[in-house]
């Protein structure tokens, strides 16, 4: 069975997910596509294969007969209206992160897709389906450091454009630890805190670089995770799971570490598509083949989707305060108590 996917809109990570589609995963097919820029789509649609239809909105390729399920990949605000729309129509959605931009919308689709009796919604939060983190989650699920107690996490990126605020770096960066520290520990995120470093002299004038964030779970375990993303030397996602009898520390990309006399050099991806590419392959191919066989799907969850915009609302208001944020994520329906996890 060849599933036939929609893409709402071909930005830099649209195209790159229709290429993904197109030359990397099997058993798909991209057989329409859109942007609110008709140019982009076009070029996109061109660019693989050129028999995609391109229509004038998303409403379109969601309601498109030649279309089985639906890739959003527009900006944040228009997520949530598509979203209910595939679910509107029984289509199998992936929503990239994030799920809508308020917890309000985020808590209606929740509603909504628990009301169908069917998982018709994942999100884009694609850490879960990375080797090592997989690997690590292995270990800690096996005790083999004993109860975890508490993770350090480094987020580093080489640069940031002078556009990105400290808002921006709490709404979209973060929320990939968040997704991560949920599904790794299987808990949710209590409370947060965000500390300020002394600040980084290359960050613009309208972010706070590096970051300091703190996640309480509501069984006690604690994670720190520091932010630096003007830090030139490349893209570095490192974590470390402190246990009562071990540590933990989550494995390097795919680098080759070279050691010679003049000394060892561990080469650091560039970005994040290089460090975190074979996880979006998976993640894609997973859930293509979930969609073929006609299942719910497995991945993060609308709840996790939820879950991670209530968390972020929380990293910008305990930033703006000052102070630590308690976070209340209301009754999870029982829908969401299986599955979610990849
Ligand atoms: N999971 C990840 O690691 C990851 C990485 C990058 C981006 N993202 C997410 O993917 C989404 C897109 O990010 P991007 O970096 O590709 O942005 P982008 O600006 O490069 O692309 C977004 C595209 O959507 C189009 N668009 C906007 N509103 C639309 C609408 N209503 N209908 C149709 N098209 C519309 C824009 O014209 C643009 O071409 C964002 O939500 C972002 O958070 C996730």
């Amino acid at each position: 069975v060849t599933v036939r996917i929609g893409i709402i809109g071909t930005g830099m990570i649209g195209e790159d997910h229709t290429r993904r589609l197109t030359d990397v995963i099997s058993g798909a097919e991209v057989t329409a596509v859109t942007d609110v820029d008709a140019d982009r789509a076009k070029e996109v649609a061109d660019r693989f294969g050129g028999t995609a239809a391109v229509h004038s909105n998303g409403h379109d390729v969601i309601a498109d007969d030649n279309v089985d399920a639906v890739v959003i990949a527009s900006w944040g605000p228009s997520h949530a209206e598509f979203v209910l729309a595939c679910v509107a129509a029984g289509k199998p959605v992936f929503c990239e992160k994030p799920l809508a931009t308020t917890a309000e919308d985020c808590r209606r689709i929740v509603e909504t897709e628990a009301a169908t009796g069917r998982r018709l919604i994942q999100v884009g939060f694609m850490r879960r389906y990375d080797a090592a983190y997989q690997a690590l989650k292995q270990v800690v699920d096996a005790g083999t450091i004993g109860a975890p107690l508490l993770m350090h996490c480094a987020h580093r990126n080489a640069s940031v454009p002078d556009s990105v605020t400290t808002a921006g770096v709490l709404t979209d960066s973060v929320v990939h630890e968040v997704d991560l520290v949920r599904w790794l520990f299987d808990d949710e995120i209590a409370s947060v805190r965000v500390l300020l470093p002394k600040r980084s002299s290359l960050a613009a004038a309208v972010l706070h670089d590096p970051l300091v964030v703190v996640f309480e779970l509501a069984g006690g375990i604690m994670i720190d995770v520091e932010l630096s993303v003007n830090i030139r030397y490349g893209y570095d996602i490192r974590g470390e799971v402190v246990g009562e009898i071990g540590v933990a520390q989550l494995a390097d990309a795919a680098k080759t570490m070279v050691s010679t006399t003049a000394g060892s050099i561990r080469p650091v991806p560039a970005d994040w598509r290089e460090r975190f590419i074979s996880a979006y392959d998976t993640e894609f191919q997973e859930w293509v083949d979930g969609v073929a066989a006609g299942a719910d799907a497995t991945g993060p969850s609308a709840w996790d989707g939820y879950a991670a915009t209530v968390v972020t609302d929380a990293c910008n208001a305990a930033y703006e305060t000052q102070s630590v944020v308690t976070i209340e994520l209301g009754e999870r329906p029982v829908f969401y108590a299986t599955g979610g996890t990849a």
